[in-house]
């Protein structure tokens, strides 16, 4: 077991203290978005109090914003391995910087090139690039999963690569099913095949390191509402391809890729939200002070972000030891615990007695929070043959979920395979 304790972590959460019905509320929706820790709350009142202005500015407020916005982008690039403040970029959200950032990368394709997308992947790592093909005679060519354990088939990925292929689009984890990709493998059969990789990190980055660099993509994309901050995008860019793509920016604009005003308030936000993950290995009791003290923040952030990945398989075996074997129901994706490591504590079941979205009723009334459907990881549910009965029901844990939360949901799972609906 890990002295991984999220009970010390809690209280800093200010949303996890709900109750519903004298109960606490469990909140196993992280997938869809997590809470936010209270130091993220505090930034971003504390940009609008004591900061709020436009950038490049000669005056104390708007300096103030500029070193803020710096530092985010600065400690984005710590927690993601990137080697430059100058490689994040911050957008509206992950959807809206992979559209725009798509049209850069595309600029430089011919038509009849083609763009590598796969069947396990959430639609703003897909419908980006089917949009950008169509606009300019590119081909796409789509990558199929294992159905028995939701993993991508890597031996039809090497099938489809060719010396067309200019860019491989692949999901770092599943939202749907929790499955982690081997992106390292991919992203090394990808240049091998000279084309460029774009991972959408967005499910992935809440839990486990990821290093850039080491991985060796182009681009990376997350989402900070996923990992404890405001609702906000974050795209990595490694600087020899930005440098050469196109950008699509109004003429004065500074930088080539963030466009128009950006969010600062959230900027601040994720800012904070990136200290929170820093502290989570000597708040959770990983490690002490001790060990700590003078480490950098990247080297922080690689060891709570590796505490969180270590307790979360924990929470991952005992869900999936307590669920196998309950008669009428289905875990979709890797079920066997011993495989923890190669998935996320995020769960898509289907039910014998129950749909999907009653299922999900049925939680919420019992304060278990958790989201069904599809989550727009359409293309894997349409595989699976879930999309006519309304997809899954997915129960994502993350590193502030309990044992005592994961048992919990579980009896009531037990109860709903059975067919019993408590409530109406
Ligand atoms: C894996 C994955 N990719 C992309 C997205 C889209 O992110 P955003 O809402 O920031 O556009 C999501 C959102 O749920 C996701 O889970």
């Amino acid at each position: 077991m890990s002295r991984f304790d999220p009970l010390a972590l809690r209280p800093e959460f200010p949303a996890l203290a709900r109750e519903q019905d004298g109960r606490p509320v469990v909140f196993l929706d992280g997938p869809g978005g997590t809470q936010v820790p209270q130091r993220v709350i505090d930034a971003i009142v504390r940009y609008y109090r004591e900061s709020n202005a436009n950038d490049g500015g000669a005056f104390a407020t708007s300096r103030a914003s500029d070193a803020i916005v710096h530092e985010a982008h600065a400690a984005v690039a710590d927690l993601l391995g990137a080697a430059s403040a100058d490689e994040i970029k911050f957008g509206y959200n992950m959807t809206t910087l992979t559209f725009h950032a798509s049209r850069s990368i595309a600029a430089t394709f011919e038509p009849g090139d083609e763009i590598v997308v796969t069947t396990l992947d959430h639609e703003a790592n897909v419908s980006p690039w089917r949009v950008i093909a169509a606009d300019r005679g590119l081909t796409v060519r789509t990558v199929d999963v294992d159905v028995h354990d939701c993993t991508l088939d890597l031996a039809d990925l090497e099938a489809t690569l060719s010396a067309r292929t200019r860019l491989v689009a692949v999901g770092y984890a599943s939202n749907a099913v929790g499955t982690i990709n081997p992106v390292k493998r991919i992203v090394e059969l990808a240049h091998a095949a000279g084309a460029l990789t774009y991972v959408d990190a967005v499910h992935y980055a809440p839990h486990g390191p990821i290093d850039v660099a080491d991985l060796g993509t182009d681009f990376l994309a997350t989402s900070v509402y996923k990992w404890f901050g405001p609702h906000l995008g974050a795209l990595y860019g490694r600087t020899e391809v930005l440098d050469r793509l196109p950008a699509y920016k109004v003429r004065p604009a500074h930088d080539r890729f963030e466009t128009g005003t950006q969010d600062f308030e959230a900027i601040a936000g994720a800012l904070a939200a990136v200290d929170y993950l820093r502290t989570v290995g000597v708040a959770s009791g990983t490690v002490t002070a001790a060990e700590v003290a003078g480490a950098s923040r990247r080297a922080q952030l690689v060891g709570s972000m590796a505490a969180i990945s270590a307790y979360e398989r924990e929470l991952s075996r005992r869900f999936l030891s307590e669920i196998s074997g309950i008669p009428g129901l289905h875990v979709w994706g890797i079920a066997d615990p011993s495989r923890a490591a190669e998935r996320t504590p995020t769960f898509a079941l289907t039910f014998d007695a129950i749909s999907p979205r009653a299922a999900a009723e049925e939680l919420g009334r019992q304060g278990i929070y958790a989201w069904d459907g599809d989550f727009y990881a359409q293309a894997l549910i349409e595989r699976l043959g879930l999309f006519d009965g309304g997809g899954v029901l997915r129960l994502g844990l993350v590193h502030y979920s309990t044992t005592d939360e994961v048992d919990r949901t579980i009896e009531a799972i037990s109860r709903l395979a059975a067919g019993a609906v408590v409530s109406a």
